[in-house]
């Protein structure tokens, strides 16, 4: 059985490369596979985040997943925190996964900055309960940008260890071998890394203190405009070929977000705009992109108008999710050897 699921975190300025690189994957994946899209709260508070601002984010990633054209009705769409079973099974996979496994964990490092010894337990063992919030649903397929490859290898080594450690048991209950599936990420699509429009060795975050590094889904027409326009480039003119965009990070970026915007390649965007000036490119950029986001940045905003509407989203997706973690963390109760 083939199984999606995926989550994004609500923590505020949810970006071009969050799209790119993953919800507008999502939304193909529709017609392919049973979706399970989660908003990520638990994951959020990692890192303190403002009450009121948290409830906000919720519900924006929320009204974006639909905005996108992810369908609740047909997928289940949902918060995290509303299903318990995330949290019980995350504990059982800290009592797995291995602490030499978390050390190195690069956005961990990245994350806690300098000051480790200061930073959430929770933040630690964060790729733990994303391996939870995978398994508990015993997804097959994650679709993600290139920044979480390295969360989705710990999330098969857990399975894989936990299939292990309690082998004989998962057998004494009547299940198969691989009680977990070992989840494999589909990082693909042409933009799973969107890099930073003020520095393209950086990929664009909801963290970089530089509103001009992202595009967001609150841009209007004006920003968007203006924010390409400020982006970094080279003198050089564009190239012909794709080879000519090596060593030019910038201008990669941006012949990979027209072509990923335009559902083309690279090849056919050189095509079109190969020796022209960037000025001229970042004008055919800018309408494109705010052809693309505007009316996703506005169905968003009319969705957010309505909070009882998402909210009802959510409680009728979490009820959803629950039917599918409960019993799986049933079976994993059993197999540990807990009494019910
Ligand atoms: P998050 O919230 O940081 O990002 C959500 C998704 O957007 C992708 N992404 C990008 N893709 C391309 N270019 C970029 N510059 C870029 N920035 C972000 C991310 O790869 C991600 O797919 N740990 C996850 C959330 C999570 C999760 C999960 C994902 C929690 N549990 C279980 C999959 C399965 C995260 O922080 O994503």
């Amino acid at each position: 059985h083939q199984r999606v699921f995926s989550g994004v975190q609500p923590t505020g300025n949810l970006h071009l490369g969050n799209y790119l690189g993953a919800i507008r994957r999502f939304v193909a994946l529709q017609d392919h596979y049973e979706c399970i899209y989660c908003v990520v709260d638990m994951h959020a508070i990692t890192i303190w985040q403002d009450p009121a601002e948290l409830t906000r984010s919720i519900r924006e990633v929320t009204a974006a997943f639909i905005a996108s054209g992810i369908d609740p009705k047909r997928h289940i769409v949902f918060n995290q925190s509303q299903v318990h079973e995330h949290a019980e099974l995350a504990w059982v996979f800290n009592c797995v996964a291995r602490i030499g496994w978390m050390n190195r964990m690069t956005q961990f490092k990245e994350k806690a900055g300098k000051d480790r010894e200061n930073a959430s337990l929770g933040l630690y063992a964060y790729p733990s309960l994303m391996a939870a919030d995978i398994l508990v649903y015993r997804a097959t397929h994650v679709p993600v940008g290139e920044d979480q490859k390295q969360h989705l290898e710990l999330a098969r080594d857990i399975a894989q260890k936990f299939n292990n450690d309690y082998g004989p048991s998962i057998a004494a209950h009547g299940h198969g071998e691989g009680f977990f599936p070992l989840p494999e990420p589909l990082i693909q699509g042409p933009a799973p890394r969107v890099m930073s429009l003020r520095d393209g060795t950086k990929k664009m975050s909801k963290s970089d203190p530089s509103d001009y590094s992202r595009l967001t889904f609150a841009d209007d027409a004006d920003t968007i405009a203006q924010k390409i326009r400020k982006a970094k480039t080279d003198p050089e003119p564009l190239p012909t070929e794709v080879e000519g965009l090596a060593g030019r990070p910038e201008a990669e970026n941006l012949v990979v977000i027209y072509a990923a915007l335009a559902d083309t390649t690279r090849e056919k965007v050189l095509a079109e705009f190969g020796g022209a000036q960037f000025s001229s490119f970042k004008g055919a950029l800018a309408d494109l992109a705010v052809s693309r986001l505007g009316p996703i940045g506005a169905e968003m905003k009319r969705l957010q108008g309505d909070p009882a509407y998402i909210d009802g989203v959510l409680r009728d997706g979490a009820d959803r999710a629950r039917a599918i973690a409960a019993p799986v963390m049933t079976a994993v109760k059993d197999i540990v050897g807990f009494v019910r």
